[in-house]
């Protein structure tokens, strides 16, 4: 089991990236948008919940696909739920911890959470919490980050100084033994790769931090940045330029869970 980072740290870098995270959340947008495709077409929730919930762009999707429904939008970082509760749309804006709901036993139809749950440390127990807060039939849909998410820039700081600066994420076979053991039934994991391309390494750092999403593991480098270092180890991404820049992969691994119907 890698570390991650811890959830105070988490809060802090979310909650100051919340004034700046839409403007560059071009992949969280395709990433929620195609979850929201994974979601069976049959379902009609009552009562739902976005984890992780963020700016609050998915949960006003999600209140615009079942207006029929409650809406619960969740974060940890309270920066994030300030902004998104000044946009509205849904019923209720909740402090929370994915690995500990504030929420009671069977309250849910629809866990939607899109981009949050690489930042738990102990996903057995964010699947713990869906089944025990989703109702009979209940669906959980994620998406998550996987092992190499960031490789590239994680080989070419290894290349300068050997350390990790970049987040740890889960493996895909982590996922695939945690969901397996949840008892909740698994209809869909599947991992996709998404690629980005950047201009320069300068535009790269800029996005992850405006995302709030930069390095954050425990036991990192301490200090400044070096100008020196900064430019081995842009000189040591350019080796991996390709024609449309820079690239940037991210694994995703998408699920669907689903909670036995009462017999
Ligand atoms: C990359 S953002 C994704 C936001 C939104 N779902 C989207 O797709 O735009 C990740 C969000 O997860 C939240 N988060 C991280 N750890 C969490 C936890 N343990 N419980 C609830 N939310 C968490 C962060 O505060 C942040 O707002």
């Amino acid at each position: 089991m890698t570390t991650r980072p811890d959830k105070l740290r988490v809060a802090a870098s979310f909650s100051r990236a919340a004034g700046t995270y839409d403007s560059v959340a071009q992949l969280q947008r395709d990433v929620g948008r195609q979850l929201l495709w994974y979601l069976p077409l049959h379902l009609k929730p009552e009562r739902w919940l976005d984890l992780g919930c963020g700016t609050g762009f998915f949960s006003r999707a999600l209140a615009d696909w079942y207006p029929q429904g409650e809406g619960i939008a969740v974060d940890i970082a309270e920066g994030m739920l300030q902004h998104a509760r000044q946009a509205g749309g849904v019923q209720a804006f909740v402090a929370g911890d994915a690995e500990r709901l504030p929420l009671r036993d069977g309250s849910c139809d629809l866990i939607f959470s899109s981009l949050a749950l690489q930042w738990c440390a102990d996903f057995a127990a964010v699947l713990g919490e869906a089944q025990r807060v989703l109702r009979p039939g209940g669906v959980l849909a994620f998406s998550s980050l996987c092992v190499g998410t960031l490789q590239e820039l994680r080989d070419s700081w290894q290349a300068v100084d050997g350390f990790v600066h970049v987040n740890r994420f889960r493996g895909v076979e982590d996922y695939q033994a945690l969901c397996a053991a949840s008892g909740l039934q698994v209809e869909r994991l599947q991992v996709r790769a998404h690629r980005l391309h950047y201009p320069d390494l300068r535009n790269l750092t800029h996005s992850l931090k405006a995302l709030g999403a930069h390095n954050l593991n425990a036991g990192r480098p301490a200090g400044l940045t070096g100008r020196a270092r900064l430019r081995a180890l842009a000189d040591a991404y350019e080796q991996r330029r390709q024609p449309e820049g820079l690239p940037c992969t991210y694994q995703v691994i998408y699920g669907v869970l689903q909670k036995e119907p009462r017999a």
